[in-house]
């Protein structure tokens, strides 16, 4: 089969091209290279063997899109394409919307127009809000409280428009809960070209010195320690989720919806022991005030994913952050 990876050298489209690749999959990779490198083709093709087609564009320009999906005779798109800070979603909305809204009507318009009917797209566990029940199923009611969460609940209900008009569609929506962790080789991780947003990234830059300390946003939530709990999911049980993804969609159409994660919470604090223990490291931290927005627990029900994708992460956050540290040592 023929994908198209959109969003491809970027973290979890970089992963998820190495674990396609090594099953047998012909992939190519389109990313416009704003929070990634051409080096990560170099990578995935060290560690998998394989060297994928990779083109340069943006997934906004349907011309380019429509000509990829033709000259690879595309059969299935994953859609990673997107921005994701939520602090700049706030203060920056517009090119929110623009690359994860208008990216996604002109992708499928490409798709549309060239008869490729099956999509993958990356949503955000961000679309639930602040949990009324845990852990958190598919059925939870979406409540995103900023303009990436937002962005990513308009892209799924605009896919549930399109394949309610057309019956031709086969789409699935991934919720992702917390990627964390690297390829096992060290080879590939999570590098944003600016300041790291997420939790091991950081980490892993006091780690190694970069950084002085974590400044942990609020320990006083009603968890265990103090600190916010949430599903990290290792990023290599991520990516095998979307190969079951692209078995689902080449069986079922319409949309369907899926969370992935551990369904496991651990707090903050359990993450930074776990990186020290892994790295041979101290973590300094420092209580900081709760950020708004922010939830005490958040953990997936992963249940549909277990029974209708035949999925399940195996991983352990003892193996994200002896990968994130591999990686981070190799940098
Ligand atoms: N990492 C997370 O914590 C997380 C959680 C939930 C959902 N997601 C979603 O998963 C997807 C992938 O996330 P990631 O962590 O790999 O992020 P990433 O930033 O590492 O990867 C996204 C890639 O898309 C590329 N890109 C951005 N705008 C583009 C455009 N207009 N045209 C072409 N390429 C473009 C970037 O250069 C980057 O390589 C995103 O849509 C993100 O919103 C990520």
């Amino acid at each position: 089969m023929n994908i198209l990876l959109t969003g491809g050298t970027g973290y979890i489209g970089s992963h998820t091209a190495v674990e396609l690749a090594m099953r047998g999959y012909n992939v190519i990779l389109l990313d416009n290279l704003e929070n990634s490198s051409e080096k990560v083709v170099d990578q995935i093709a060290a560690i998998s063997g394989v060297r994928c087609a990779f083109v340069k564009g943006d997934v906004r320009d349907r011309f380019l899109v429509k000509g990829i999906l033709r000259e690879h005779q595309i059969d299935a798109v994953i859609h990673f394409a997107g921005l994701k800070s939520v602090s700049d979603s706030v203060s920056d909305p517009l090119s929110y919307y623009s690359t994860n809204f208008v990216g996604t009507v002109e992708l499928v318009a490409a798709m549309s127009e060239e008869k490729v009917f099956r999509l993958i797209f990356s949503s955000s566990a961000t679309v639930y809000g602040t949990p009324s029940r845990l852990p958190v199923d598919e059925h939870h009611p979406t409540n995103p409280l900023n303009p990436y969460g937002r962005s990513k609940l308009h892209v799924e209900e605009f896919l549930h428009d399109v394949a309610n008009a057309s019956s031709g569609w086969s789409i699935v929506c991934l919720r992702y809960f917390n990627p964390a962790g690297a390829h096992e080789s060290g080879l590939i991780g999570e590098k944003p070209t600016s300041r790291p947003n997420n939790l091991l990234p950081v980490i892993s830059e006091v780690a190694s010195g970069q950084r002085k300390k974590l400044d942990v946003y609020g320990d006083d939530y009603d968890t265990a320690d103090g600190t916010g709990v949430r599903d990290f999911i290792h990023v290599m049980d991520l990516a095998g989720g979307h190969e079951a993804a692209l078995r689902f969609a080449n069986k079922n159409s319409g949309v369907t919806t899926f969370n992935l994660g551990t369904g496991l919470g651990y707090s903050v604090l359990e993450m930074v022991r776990s990186y020290e223990r892994a790295s041979g490291q101290s973590i300094p931290i420092e209580f900081a005030q709760r950020r708004s927005g922010d939830v005490a627990s958040c953990y997936a029900d992963t249940s549909k994913a277990g029974n209708l994708l035949n999925w399940k992460a195996t991983r352990t956050l003892e193996d994200m952050c002896a990968s994130s540290w591999r990686y981070t040592k190799a940098q």
